[in-house]
């Protein structure tokens, strides 16, 4: 699964472009899906030019603001408003909306039963900062954002098979030191063992992707891809670029 997400970046012109550009430059493959997470108010845009095109692009959206639709909450986007826009996948918990928005991990978790109920994939993103990783404390700090899924009260195995992790280290956001290799590797080994041995969720056959995210670019997406337990990249700055991004996709 390789996702671009865009942020607050773009323009119709640009969103039309991108997605002409890239459907037409990657190699598709059914094992590897291509995820466009535009901007919300690009959304349903993006989502008419994918079906009147046929392209092989889904769409994800980078936020979805409202765990109940009883609350009232001005701006406010809910999972039943992108299951109507036909979105495939929400990114829920990235750092900048923990950060931002003040997200507990409460919250998040009520975020994801309901989008998992509205039938939406969901991208929980997981991460320590970079004091954290200095003091050598990001493994529990890492344990207590995945603990968020031992709240879930969803049961349901196909509902728990569209989840999907990705591990963005909050100091390699945009800022072009990705992590290394070695680091990537075992932290990756560490969420899928944390997995295993809280949730079980091996019994029902469920061993969630986790994908890494932080200054993903075309010299290094080769090495961080192929790294163990890597099955996927969420790339922010250089999935703007339509070359960069398919080079990327074809690539992993
Ligand atoms: P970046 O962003 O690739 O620009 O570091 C990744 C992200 O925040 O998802």
């Amino acid at each position: 699964m390789i996702i671009a997400n865009w942020k607050m970046n773009g323009t119709r012109q640009s969103v039309a472009t991108w997605i002409q550009a890239v459907s037409n430059n990657i190699n598709i493959k059914d094992v590897n899906p291509c995820i466009f997470c535009p901007p919300t108010c690009y959304l349903e845009y993006a989502r008419r030019l994918v079906d009147e095109n046929d392209y092989h692009i889904e769409i994800g959206s980078q936020i979805v603001n409202h765990s109940f639709e009883d609350e009232s909450l001005t701006g406010g986007i809910s999972t039943t408003m992108l299951k109507d826009l036909s979105v495939e996948y929400v990114l829920v918990g990235h750092s900048e909306q923990r950060n931002f928005l003040k997200e507990s991990n409460n919250v998040i978790t009520k975020k994801i039963e309901k989008a998992l109920e509205d039938e939406l994939s969901v991208i929980y993103c997981i991460g320590e900062d970079i004091d954290t990783k200095n003091k050598n404390e990001a493994y529990s700090f890492l344990s207590e954002q995945l603990d968020v899924f031992c709240q879930l009260q969803i049961t349901h195995e196909d509902k728990l098979r569209s989840i999907t992790v990705a591990y963005e280290p909050i100091w390699a956001i945009g800022s072009g030191l990705n992590a290394e290799k070695d680091y990537i590797e075992e932290t990756h080994g560490f969420i899928k063992k944390y997995i295993n041995d809280h949730l079980e969720w091996d019994k029902l056959d469920i061993y969630p992707a986790v994908l890494y995210g932080g200054s993903v670019n075309l010299n290094n997406c080769e090495e961080i891809i192929s790294s163990t337990n890597v099955d996927g990249l969420l790339i922010g700055g250089a999935s703007l670029n339509s070359e960069t991004f398919s080079k990327i996709y074809n690539l992993s």
